[in-house]
């Protein structure tokens, strides 16, 4: 690594409450990076799944092996070369410490917004049945990444366009 800029990134991690917009914008950015993305969900085992399903919350102990399977793929991935950008609410800090891993190459992009304008953009979103009560349960859970997390933090409050530029400008990164 040279002088204080950071090493370059093979994978970031598109976190925020349901609805701030991880999957918009991760897709939007990994089109945009020419990178591949993936949606962190994909990675639970068949347990959770069936939990989820079933319409039961998942506890923390359920989280341990989703998570490290995510921090395994990312590991993967970037042995491999591969660049990837990952939509994963990563509410809280014990959840993006298993995914970043000590590892300075994964960075955090956390998606700020209030919960009046998720509330209206949850309302206004087709295909998805938000059950009441939900958004202000993540909100309490939510534990914004701290500094010594070096988090790149925008404001969902624009177009999806300014935000991916926001997150590019801030990363320094260039299309691969
Ligand atoms: N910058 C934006 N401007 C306007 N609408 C947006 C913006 N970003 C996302 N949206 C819309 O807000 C809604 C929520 O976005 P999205 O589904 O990407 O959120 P999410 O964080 O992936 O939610 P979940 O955690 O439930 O998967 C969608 O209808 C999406 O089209
Ligand atoms: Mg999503």
């Amino acid at each position: 690594m040279s002088g204080d800029s950071p090493q370059t990134p093979c994978a970031l991690i598109v976190m925020g409450v349901s609805g701030s917009g991880k999957s918009t914008i991760a897709d939007s950015l990994a089109e945009r990076l020419g990178w591949r993305c993936e949606d962190g969900d994909k990675f639970h085992p068949p347990g959770n799944v069936a939990k989820m399903s079933a319409g039961h919350p998942l506890t923390d102990e359920d989280r341990w092996p989703w998570l490290r399977a995510i921090a395994d793929e990312i590991d993967r991935a970037c042995r491999a070369g591969q660049r990837a950008v990952i939509a994963c609410s990563a509410l809280k800090r014990v959840y993006r410490d298993i995914l970043v891993h000590g590892r300075d190459d994964v960075r955090i992009v956390f998606l700020e917004g209030t919960q009046d304008l998720i509330a209206r953009r949850l309302a206004a979103r087709k295909g998805h049945f938000m059950p009441p009560g939900l958004l202000t349960s993540q909100f309490r859970t939510l534990e914004p990444p701290g500094a010594n997390e070096h988090p790149v933090t925008v404001s969902i409050d624009a177009t999806v366009e300014t935000i991916v530029d926001d997150i590019i400008r801030q990363l320094k990164l260039e299309r691969s």
